[in-house]
């Protein structure tokens, strides 16, 4: 099969997008004026994952550009904006729910904009659904579309018609929109869309796409702006970050990218996520152990400790190589701090596979994991597996999984008692206010006392008191 190569959206597209950014708050202005009304106020609610974090970023970035002023508080707004998650059927229930909710917001200001974008909308019965029951929804838009946003809304302002555009082309980029981050201490950045996998659970690559690579040169670029505007922290997103550069021309890896971060730029601390344990490649290990930018960190879903099931999953590593690989990272990386992703109850999971499950997360000792219920996912080969788990047994897995992961969490904090670490500080503590808090380069949360502001700072910590979930403990040294 020819490769097949991403390439960036014509530059006209782009500033078309950014005309129609200005024609909205011409709009905006003269609805204002007109209405002897305040500016237009926008809030944007997000489920799901970084990703769509981030993308809620691009999204208020956008709006911001268009007039909009960023709220928290979605009474009393011109539009609202959910930016959807399909990972779970759950976060699918949640979206309804909030939608049902804003029917009197809709009734009481018909002028109100109700936008549903992101994954959820790339499903086509997801779509009827919401031009069935849904008739307040005035813009429908998929996750291939975002930079379309700015005319979109333009059309809907406009025309006053319902608006739906889904999927459009797979294999562009789009750079140069705006962004307005919620942190001015740490930022994300994408380095690719989409998803080439297919574990056979998973909807992701029907929604997301297939794998496009953002070109390094693109990437390096956002990176120095974001260090001459002081951030700290960056982390570099994409659904397999391993797999990064193969469709670009030249091709690229994600080794060779971190190494051109590396030297190319200062920022003190380089995270990414998420890995898959397939395209795991030495030398990734090698340039972590390397740099002393990339945080001791490494995501690296397992999703079952079960050969047998691993195989259904459609993951193609074993128990045994994944075990492998753990062991070369710990070799290299000494104290490296390792998380994870589990699922319980995949069609078909014996007690012995899960008994697999509990074996694996022993011998790795992850400092935490992410563990989730399996949940079917309509046009995925999973969901027509037969022998699927009863409710009971994969709660009461679930629950054995919980607490073997809580143990082992505990005891991996309980030997940080006494120590000092560095510390990224985020700002006040949220439930403590006399407290400041921030991550380990491990990505530890610690609570801390200090005699005066240390926010976006790097600073010594010595931790004196230890919780499952956090660590606590005391300044001891000025910034670095
Ligand atoms: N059911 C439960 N969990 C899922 N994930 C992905 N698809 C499903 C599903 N159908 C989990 C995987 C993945 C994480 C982001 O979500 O563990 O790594
Ligand atoms: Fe889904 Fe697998 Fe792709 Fe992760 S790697 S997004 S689990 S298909």
């Amino acid at each position: 099969m020819a490769k097949k190569i991403t390439t960036i959206i014509p530059k006209e597209e782009i500033e078309k997008q950014y005309h129609f950014m200005q024609s909205v708050q011409s709009e905006n202005e003269r609805i204002a004026a007109s209405k002897g009304k305040r500016n237009a106020k926008a809030f944007v609610r997000t489920f799901g994952c970084q990703m769509n974090e981030h993308d809620s970023e691009k999204i208020s970035g956008m709006l911001t550009s268009m007039g909009y002023e960023i709220t928290d508080c979605q009474e009393d707004c011109d539009i609202i904006v959910f930016n959807t998650c399909c990972v779970r059927e759950n976060a699918e229930e949640k979206v309804f729910g909030h939608l049902g909710a804003l029917k009197g917001l809709k009734r009481a200001n018909p002028d109100l904009i109700i936008v549903v974008c992101g994954c959820m909308t790339e499903q086509p019965h997801i779509v009827d659904e919401i031009r069935k029951k849904y008739k307040n929804v005035d813009l429908v838009f998929g996750t291939h579309n975002l930079h379309r946003f700015p005319e979109l809304i333009y059309n809907v302002m406009t025309s006053r018609v319902r608006t739906y555009e889904t999927s459009r082309t797979d294999s562009e980029v789009a750079e140069g929109m705006p962004v307005k981050r919620d942190s001015n201490i740490k930022a994300w950045v994408t380095i690719m869309y989409g998803c080439d996998n297919y574990c056979s659970y998973c909807i992701v690559p029907y929604v997301r796409g297939h794998e496009r690579s953002r070109r390094p040169e693109d990437i390096l670029k956002e990176i120095k702006e974001l260090q001459s505007q002081g951030i700290k922290e960056v982390t570099l997103l994409g659904q397999n970050v391993n797999s990064y550069g193969k469709d670009l021309e030249p091709a690229a890896t994600f080794a060779g990218l971190l190494d051109l971060i590396c030297k190319e730029t200062d920022i003190p601390r380089i995270r990414f996520m998420t890995s898959h344990p397939k395209d795991i490649s030495p030398e990734l290990i090698d340039t972590m152990a390397k740099h002393p930018a990339i945080c001791d960190q490494l995501h690296l879903p397992v999703q079952s400790g079960s050969t047998r099931l691993l195989e259904k999953m459609n993951r193609r590593y074993t128990k045994e190589r994944y075990l492998d690989i753990i062991n070369n990272v710990k070799k290299k990386i000494p104290g490296i701090s390792l998380t994870t992703d589990i699922i319980v109850g995949f069609p078909g999971e014996t007690e012995e596979d899960f008994a697999e499950t509990l074996d694996l997360v022993e011998k790795v000792g992850y400092d935490n994991a992410f563990t989730f219920i399996y949940s079917k996912r309509t046009g995925t080969p999973a969901a027509s597996y037969p022998d699927q788990v009863p409710d009971d047994v994969v709660k009461e897995r679930f629950d054995r999984l919980l607490a073997l992961q809580n143990g082992i969490s505990r005891r991996i904090n309980d030997t940080y008692e006494g120590k000092i670490v560095e510390v990224l500080t985020e700002g006040l503590s949220k439930n403590n206010t006399d407290r400041y808090t921030g991550r380990t380069g491990g990505g530890k949360i610690v609570n801390f006392t200090a005699p005066y502001d240390v926010t976006g700072k790097i600073v010594n910590v010595k931790i004196t008191h230890i919780q499952t979930w956090s660590l606590e403990g005391e300044l001891i040294e000025d910034e670095k």
